[in-house]
C-alpha cells in the first residue's frame, strides 16, 4: 500500500497549488476561450515537420475551438506545402508569410496565439516579438538554446505580461504521469537521488548529425535539443530546480575516423550524392519517403539546406556521448546519460528514495522525424514500472497506456492546450518560461562545462528566474516508518 503522501501542511500546500494552477491556466490561456466564445485565432512560424501536429490539431481535431489565421517561414517551399495540407484539412488556406513579414502577419491576421516551430536557436526572436505585439505564445521545447536569449524571453515575460506555455509533451506519456503519481503519494518516500540513463539508437540518434541539429549555433547540441525533455521530467518529476551542474561531453562515434574504421574511405558532403551509399549503413534516401521528399528534398532549392548531411562529417559540432550530475534545490542529485548511437532506444530511470527506489523502464520503436513512423511510440512490452521497498518484496505496477504519439501524451496535451475549458490538472503539466527555462538551463550549462570542466551555478546564467508551480511532494522532514528489521541469517 502507498504511504501516505504527505503531512497535514503539504496537504494544504498541495490543495492551495491545485487552485492557484486553475488560476494559472486561466491566466495562461487568458488566451484559453471560454465555452461559447468564438474561435481562438492561431498562427505558426515554422513549417517544417513539428508543425504538422498543430495545424491537424486546429483544422481537424478542434477546428470549432480554433482557427489557423497564418502561416510563416523562410522557405517558401515548406509555406505552400503547408497551405495546401490546409486545403486537404477541409480548411481554408490561411496566408503565407516569409520570415521578413513576420510581424506584418500579426499585424494583418491579428492572431491571439503564435505557435513558434521554428530550428531552437530562432525561437526567442519569434517569442519576443510575438509577447510584444500582444499575443500569446506556444513554443516548442527546447525553449531556447543560449543563456542571453533565455533572458531576453524572461524579461520579454515581465515587461509583457503575455502568456508563454512551453510544450513538454514528454510529461504527459500516461507512464511518465503515472511514474509522477507514485512520487507524489509518497510511496518510496523523499527522493535523494536518481539514476537517469537515455539512449539514442542509429536510426533517431544518428538522424540528428545529418540534420540543422549537428551544430550547436542552430540547437544547443543535444544537452538542450533532446535532453531538455528529459531535465524538464526530472524538474517536475521532483519538483524541484537544479542548481548546480557538472558535465563532461564528446564525440567519438559520428567522426571521420570512425567512417573510415567502418570501411568507408571518409566523410562525404550528403548521401544524396554519396559515392560510398552502397557501402554505408547509415546511408539516408530522402527520396524513398514521399514525406520527406516533399518537405526538404523538393524544396532545397530555395533555401539550399540538406536533411542528409554525412553523418561523418567533420563540420559536425555536437556531442554524442554525454555525462551529466545536477544537483536540485530539494537535496536530491542525478547522475545522466545521453549516448546517440546504442542498439535500442529508450531509457532507464530510478528514484531512491528514503522508502524504497522506483525503477521505470521504457523501450521505444523505430522513429524518424518526418516519416509516417510514431515519434516516442513504445515497443510491444517496453514499459515497465516497479516498486522496490527497503525491506519486502518489488511490486510490479500495471503501467498506464495510451496510443499514438509520445504514448498517447501528445493526444493529454493538445485537449489541454485547445479544449476551451481542459479538466483540471493535478499534475501540473501545463509548462510557462519558468520551467523552459528550468530545463534548457541545464543543458547550456552542461554545454559550458564541457568547455570549461568547471561546476556551472544555474543562477550565475540568468537573473529573475522565478521557481515553476510543481505538485507538492511528499515532505522531507515527516516521521518515516522504521523498516522491518532483518535477520542476515534470513537473507
Ligand atoms: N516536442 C517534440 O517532441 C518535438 C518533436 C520534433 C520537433 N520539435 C521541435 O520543433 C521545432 C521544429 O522542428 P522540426 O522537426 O519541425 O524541424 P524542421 O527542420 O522540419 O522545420 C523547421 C522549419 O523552420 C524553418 N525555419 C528555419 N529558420 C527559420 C527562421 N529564422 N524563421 C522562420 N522559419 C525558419 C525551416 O525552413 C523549417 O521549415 C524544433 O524546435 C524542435 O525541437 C519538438
Amino acid at each position: 500500500m502507498p504511504h501516505s503522501i504527505t503531512d497535514p501542511v503539504d496537504r494544504r500546500t498541495f490543495v492551495k497549488t491545485l487552485s492557484a494552477a486553475g488560476l494559472g491556466l486561466a491566466a495562461m490561456g487568458g488566451s484559453f476561450a471560454a465555452a461559447g466564445s468564438p474561435r481562438k485565432r492561431y498562427a505558426i512560424v515554422g513549417t517544417g515537420s513539428r508543425r504538422v501536429m498543430y495545424q491537424d490539431a486546429i483544422e481537424k481535431t478542434y477546428p470549432e475551438h480554433a482557427e489557423l489565421v497564418g502561416l510563416c517561414d523562410t522557405n517558401p517551399g515548406r509555406l505552400e506545402l503547408a497551405r495546401t495540407r490546409s486545403t486537404q484539412n477541409g480548411a481554408k488556406p490561411p496566408p503565407g508569410y516569409a520570415a521578413s513579414d513576420f510581424e506584418r502577419m500579426i499585424r494583418e491576421t491579428k492572431p491571439d496565439f503564435v505557435i513558434v516551430t521554428t530550428v531552437d536557436a530562432t525561437h526567442d526572436d519569434y517569442i519576443v516579438r510575438a509577447l510584444e505585439l500582444g499575443c500569446d505564445a506556444i513554443s516548442e521545447k527546447p525553449m531556447t538554446t543560449e543563456a542571453g536569449k533565455c533572458q531576453r524571453i524572461l524579461d520579454a515575460k515581465k515587461r509583457t505580461g503575455r502568456n508563454l506555455r512551453v510544450t513538454f509533451n514528454y510529461r504527459y506519456s500516461p507512464p511518465r504521469t503515472q511514474v509522477k503519481d507514485i512520487l507524489m503519494s509518497g510511496e518510496v518516500g523523499d527522493i535523494l537521488s536518481v539514476d537517469f540513463h537515455w539512449l539514442l539508437n542509429t536510426h533517431h540518434g544518428a538522424d540528428y548529425f545529418r540534420r540543422w541539429h549537428s551544430q550547436k549555433k542552430n540547437s544547443g547540441g543535444l544537452m538542450v535539443h533532446k535532453a531538455s525533455h528529459h531535465f524538464d521530467l526530472v524538474n517536475w518529476w521532483l519538483s524541484a530546480m537544479p542548481k548546480q551542474v557538472h558535465a563532461s561531453g564528446k564525440r567519438e562515434f559520428y567522426t571521420e575516423k570512425m567512417a573510415r574504421r567502418f570501411g568507408l574511405q571518409g566523410a562525404h558532403e550528403r548521401c544524396h550524392t554519396c559515392p560510398e551509399k552502397d557501402k554505408c549503413g547509415f546511408y539516408f534516401d530522402l527520396a524513398a519517403d514521399r514525406n520527406l521528399k516533399a518537405l526538404y528534398l523538393d524544396q532545397e532549392k530555395h533555401d539550399g539546406y540538406f536533411r542528409d548531411q554525412c553523418v561523418w562529417r567533420p563540420a559536425i559540432n555536437i556531442e554524442d556521448t554525454m555525462n551529466v550530475l545536477v544537483d536540485y534545490d530539494s537535496g536530491a542529485s542525478m547522475s545522466y546519460s545521453l549516448n546517440a548511437f546504442n542498439a535500442w532506444e529508450g531509457y532507464h530511470v530510478a528514484f531512491n528514495g528514503t522508502l524504497g527506489r522506483l525503477e521505470h523502464t521504457m523501450v521505444e520503436q523505430v522513429y524518424v522525424s518526418g516519416t509516417d513512423t510514431v515519434q516516442g511510440g513504445i515497443a510491444d512490452d517496453g514499459v515497465s514500472i516497479r516498486v522496490v521497498p527497503l525491506r519486502g518484496p518489488a511490486r510490479n505496477v500495471k503501467p498506464w497506456s495510451a496510443a499514438g504519439a509520445h504514448g498517447g501524451g501528445d493526444k493529454v496535451m493538445l485537449d489541454e492546450i485547445f479544449l476551451p475549458s481542459p479538466p483540471q490538472d493535478k499534475y501540473l503539466r501545463a509548462a510557462d518560461e519558468r520551467a523552459g527555462a528550468a530545463s534548457c538551463l541545464v543543458g547550456i550549462a552542461a554545454n559550458r562545462c564541457f568547455e570549461t570542466h568547471q561546476a556551472v551555478a544555474i543562477d550565475s546564467l540568468v537573473t529573475g528566474l522565478e521557481r515553476p508551480m510543481y505538485p507538492p511532494m511528499p515532505s522531507r522532514t515527516r516521521l518515516l516508518p522504521m523498516p522491518e528489521k532483518s535477520n542476515p541469517a534470513h537473507l
